[in-house]
């Protein structure tokens, strides 16, 4: 049986924006989008603008994400914020992705708890994969990608629900096509989700839930480089970073999801 997946266009703002700055950007990607039927859209701002870009969302078909959360439920864990406390805010929530991997020590067994502590409270979770230059050069890109989808989701339950949804977003994003410049090819991209990503999934999950879970590219996404992932039959949306801090080039690459529609 085949599976329609919504496309699905998320915005990794990182560690970019004050409320002010957000409050400036909000309204012009709002005024865009709005127009932008048949994908889903998502912007994950720091925590700090995340109240005042809720409210310039509402009635507004955009979805807010948040970048990171800390699995106990809560407790004495300062600076932390619990699965409960996004789950106030947003919808989605982006876990594992490499900077966090590289810089603050997460493992494939954090991400494992955190993507438990997420879908526990109603979180949609978007994980985050992705093989190093070396480890591509070595040829290790399907045991790393193997390895980071078995471990970040292993002891999890997933069913799709009535519309055929399942709760549960993978971005592939290759480290070194993260703000480089140097996207991978869509040939690349969709050769790894379509032989590593969803057969491992399938290992897991069965063919149904591994065909419907959506799967994005993230690494040097731009307005001018969109289409080529989104014109790839296992490629259903992207994650940007640096072009999803610019209007224009945020809402260009949510037209070209759009346009692949057609
Ligand atoms: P860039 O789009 O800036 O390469 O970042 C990708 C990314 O890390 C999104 O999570």
């Amino acid at each position: 049986m085949s599976v329609k997946r919504t496309p699905l266009v998320a915005g990794n703002w990182k560690m970019y924006k004050t409320i002010a700055e957000a409050r400036q950007l909000v309204p012009d990607l709002v005024q865009g989008l709005s127009k932008v039927g048949g994908v889903e859209k998502v912007i994950c701002p720091p925590f700090t603008s995340l109240m005042a870009v809720k409210a310039l969302l509402e009635g507004t078909d955009i979805k807010l994400g948040a970048q990171n959360l800390y699995w106990e439920k809560e407790g004495a864990f300062t600076g932390e914020i619990s699965p409960k406390m996004i789950a106030e805010l947003c919808q989605f929530v982006i876990l594992g992705h490499s900077e966090r991997r590289t810089y603050f020590g997460e493992t494939d067994e954090t991400v494992n708890r955190k993507v438990r502590a997420a879908l526990e409270v109603g979180l949609i979770p978007i994980v985050c994969i992705g093989e190093t230059l070396a480890e591509n050069e070595e040829g290790k890109t399907q045991s790393v990608i193997h390895r980071q989808v078995q471990a970040g989701l292993s002891g999890i339950q997933l069913q799709p629900d009535n519309s055929g949804d399942v709760p549960l977003v993978i971005a592939y994003e290759p480290v070194w096509a993260i703000g480089t410049g140097k996207a991978a090819t869509g040939e690349f991209a969709n050769r790894v989700v379509q032989e590593m990503i969803r057969p491992t999934l399938s290992m897991l999950f069965g063919d149904q839930v591994a065909k419907s879970v959506r799967v994005l590219y993230g690494g040097s996404v731009k307005a001018n480089n969109a289409a080529e992932f989104f014109d790839q039959s296992d490629i259903d949306g992207a994650l940007v970073g640096g072009a999803s801090l610019k209007a224009e080039e945020f809402i260009g690459i949510v037209k070209a999801a759009a346009e692949s529609l057609e």
